[in-house]
């Protein structure tokens, strides 16, 4: 078996946003959170530009894109506005992600099979301006087959249900869970699609998700930002870093 590529490491810092922003000042800045990360080993880092800017802000946007010396994952809803926005930041990548004002977090993927005469366009124009894009999309063939067909080069698959189970102790969900995203990383590698993966992972499912060689990057957030409170952001991207090393050397042991 050919060796696995390399697994990369996105650190999330919105909420170091959420954090910030419930005193309306300047701390804790976001941007000290990613160069942190950045040194602690990250690969790169990501913000969620939401339309009603409950975390990140246009400005954390623009000196996360001046400051950091790694690639910049900006995820977005495909709206003309943070289009406008994406093409002046002009990140490493875009990830377009669905949004609705009331929910918590990004609770599904984004329906790219209902939306294909929208994206098209949206696509095409990051492409040709040098973004590569990915599509935050559940692991369903017929969202994956519909990404390849858009041009998008990367997926991300959104592990939350799958999370949420394992948290939760729901074996029998977790397995289907499980089986879903195993079966749709491999379609999209075979299509030809980059996969990444995220959403609701720790420790344990970042262990365990690295052991698929489909997928080369995690882009996780909402749990380090939790653990940094206790022991540190750097060392909890250092106990990340060595859980998804782990997982990928369980993969070549057992080739
Ligand atoms: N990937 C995408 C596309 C997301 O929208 C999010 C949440 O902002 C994440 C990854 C990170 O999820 P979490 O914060 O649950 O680790």
């Amino acid at each position: 078996m050919p060796k696995a590529p390399p697994l990369r490491l996105g650190v999330n810092v919105d909420h170091v946003a959420t954090l910030r922003n419930a005193r309306a000042g300047d701390r804790p800045d976001p941007v000290r959170a990613a160069l942190l990360a950045i040194e602690a080993g990250a690969d790169g880092i990501t913000a969620h530009l939401r339309e009603d800017r409950r975390h990140i802000s246009d400005e954390d946007m623009a000196r996360l894109k001046a400051r950091i010396s790694k690639p910049l994952n900006f995820e977005m809803a495909a709206t003309a506005d943070m289009l406008a926005i994406a093409l002046r930041t002009k990140p490493h990548a875009v990830c377009l992600v669905p949004e609705r004002r009331e929910e918590l977090t990004t609770e599904g993927g984004l329906d790219v099979a209902g939306q294909h005469n929208t994206l098209a366009p949206f696509i095409a124009r990051l492409n040709d301006n040098g973004v590569r894009v990915s599509l935050f999309i559940a692991a369903d063939p017929a969202q994956i087959e519909m990404a390849a067909k858009l041009r998008a080069p990367v997926i991300e698959i959104h592990t939350g249900a799958w999370c949420d189970a394992v948290v939760d102790g729901d074996r029998a969900k977790a397995g289907v869970e499980w089986q879903r995203i195993v079966a749709g990383a491999t379609l999209a590698r075979a299509a030809g699609l980059e996969v990444h993966a995220g959403h609701g992972l720790d420790y344990v499912t970042a262990e365990a998700i690295a052991a698929l060689p489909e997928i080369v990057e995690l882009n996780i957030g909402y749990y380090m930002i939790g653990e940094a409170l206790f022991v540190g952001l750097a060392q909890t991207v250092r106990t990340m870093r060595a859980a998804m090393d782990r997982g990928r050397a369980k993969l070549e042991n057992d080739a």
